[in-house]
């Protein structure tokens, strides 16, 4: 029988923003197909659970933080923080080693502001995704790839710092690394493109 994962987001952000928001519904979809769970964590008391997440069962929302919920001995050592700055890197016999995948729930920032330290802090073991930036929903999808598919790191097609572009005029570079999708695009949450081209023509229009 395969061996059932937990995938942590640890909510580090004071909301949820409509990035993340469909950041959480694509990771959710993603892990109720592979048949494992995606749990929220540390969740402010007034957070509304968005109604698209709620319908996923492998969804569930946790009030309480990751070191309550696993920091007693014997089940921090099956938690593994994915951290951008650990020493070694994630491989596929840590599927053995590790139960519970821990990740900042925290919008990429260009350059990177280590806002994961805030987790390292408590004492998780951590694998690192190799030296490129991830969205979130990347670095959970490449922790699935490796862990339950047993891919090396270095045999995933990524896409580096792509160009969306919208039309003739108008293109955006994102600073992370993505997975390539089988279109040679790369993989992105559903609604994502449309809103960073919504996101960008409201910069053009504040310089007005
Ligand atoms: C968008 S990243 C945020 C990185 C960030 N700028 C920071 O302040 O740490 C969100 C989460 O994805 C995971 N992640 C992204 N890229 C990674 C990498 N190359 N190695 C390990 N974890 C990564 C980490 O768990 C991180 O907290």
């Amino acid at each position: 029988m395969p061996e059932h994962k937990t995938y942590i987001v640890e909510h580090l952000d004071p909301e949820l923003g409509q990035w993340s928001e469909l950041e959480y519904i694509a990771i959710a979809e993603e892990t109720q197909r592979a048949g494992n769970t995606f749990m929220l964590s540390s969740l402010p008391e007034e957070f509304k659970v968005p109604e698209k997440l709620e319908r996923v069962p492998a969804f569930k929302a946790e009030r309480r933080g990751v070191e309550e919920l696993y920091g007693e001995p014997g089940k921090k050592e099956r938690v593994c923080l994915l951290d951008p700055q650990a020493e070694e890197d994630l491989n596929p016999d840590d599927k053995g080693v590790f139960d519970v995948f821990l990740f900042g729930g925290i919008l990429g920032d260009d350059p990177p502001r280590d806002r994961t330290s805030e987790l390292r802090k408590k004492g998780f073991k951590g694998r690192r995704l190799g030296p490129v930036q991830m969205t979130t929903d990347t670095a959970v999808r490449v922790t699935r790839m490796v862990v339950e598919e047993q891919f090396t790191l270095n045999k995933i097609p990524y896409l580096d710092f792509p160009e969306l572009k919208f039309n003739e005029h108008e293109s955006t570079q994102m600073p992370f690394r993505y997975v390539k999708g089988d279109d040679e695009k790369p993989i992105m949450p559903e609604g994502m493109v449309d809103l960073i081209k919504k996101d960008a023509d409201k910069s053009i229009d504040d310089l007005f």
